[in-house]
């Protein structure tokens, strides 16, 4: 075991969600972004919201940013994500008949694609289309289209680029085996008819007291597909009771440095062939969007707010 010295030196890439407009204005971050990964995804700009605003206006600004960062500095990009239930309103209001949805879903995916074309090398194509009962969410693209246009949607995005490497992305696989099934049982789908699809995204919005065995399901049944497997998402709540009052004290650090670990360590055992990479959602502390969603104080990330390695972070070097 060489010694390693940043994240760049995991033997599986290493990544996290950015933000462009963080990027743009806090030399911090934008500095251990740059030193600590060889993975970028963007944390919102390549939503369908972010890049696709108006129904004739495509906005590339912020996800180019990333791209050229990822770029300059030798990273991996990966797309997050070509289909989503969150979309803008325009398309929330679009009356078209099916025919006019199908051309509203393979344009968006297929122009995105195109523009990013040998810069972001692969992509999560649907994400978060299972609902907690296993059944499919009754998004907008279900209501429009019925649940296959999960399958075009992939297709599209092959057509667009042949290249890229093509994701379904979700969480609940650590807490919910009803899902899970759910998850597994589409993407194989998928797969035996022979859909271009080619890795499971598993989120991993985990939590700090998480029994190691829901951890361990979750990766080894990814990798039973004998898909890639990202965790796409990894971040770990050590408040997952919404305690108000809670402060970040070491022995909470330090557990949440064995889950950490405990993570890694599984991720790692399975087939190095499988092992597309593990992706943090966001960067520190302090940039998490764990505290403003879910409104209460957290610590979720390997970082502190004032850009510090954590025991987490030792955690996850020690994972391999
Ligand atoms: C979140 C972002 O982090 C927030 O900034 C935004 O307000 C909402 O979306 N699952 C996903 C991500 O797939 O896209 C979500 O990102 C977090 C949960």
């Amino acid at each position: 075991q060489s010694p390693k010295s940043t994240l760049k030196d995991m033997p599986f890439k290493f990544g996290a969600s950015v933000s462009a407009e963080l990027l743009r204005t806090n030399s911090s971050y934008k500095a251990l972004v740059i030193k600590e990964y060889s993975s970028l995804t963007a944390e919102n700009a390549m939503k369908f919201w972010a890049l696709h605003p108006l129904e004739n206006t495509y906005n590339w600004k912020d996800a180019d940013e990333i791209v050229a960062l990822a770029q300059a500095n030798g990273k991996r990009m990966h797309g997050h994500t070509l289909n989503w239930y969150e979309v803008p309103e325009w398309v929330t209001n679009f009356s078209g008949d099916t025919q006019a949805w199908e051309n509203l879903l393979k344009t968006h995916i297929q122009t995105v694609v195109t523009h990013f074309k040998g810069k972001v090398s692969s992509w999560d194509v649907v994400n978060e289309a299972i609902d907690e009962n296993g059944g499919y969410k009754n998004t907008i693209w279900v209501q429009k289209l019925g649940t296959d246009y999960i399958a075009r949607a992939f297709q599209y995005a092959h057509q667009a680029d042949p290249s890229a490497l093509l994701f379904y992305n979700d969480y609940g696989h650590d807490y919910n085996p009803v899902k899970r099934t759910a998850i597994l049982n589409l993407v194989n789908g998928l797969k035996q008819r022979g859909i271009p699809i080619h890795g499971i995204g598993l989120q991993l919005h985990t939590r700090y007291n998480q029994p190691d065995e829901d951890i361990t399901s979750a990766i080894t049944s990814a990798a039973a597909t004998g898909l890639l497997v990202h965790i796409s998402e990894l971040d770990m709540t050590v408040n997952p009771q919404s305690d108000a009052n809670l402060t970040f004290t070491a022995t909470l650090a330090e557990q949440q440095a064995a889950k950490y670990k405990f993570i890694v360590k599984t991720y790692y055992a399975i087939p190095k062939a499988q092992q597309f990479g593990i992706t943090t959602w966001n960067v520190t502390d302090g940039d998490s969007w764990i505290p403003g969603t879910y409104s209460r104080p957290d610590w979720p990330l390997p970082f502190d707010a004032n850009y510090k390695r954590k025991p987490a972070y030792q955690g996850i070097l020690d994972g391999v």
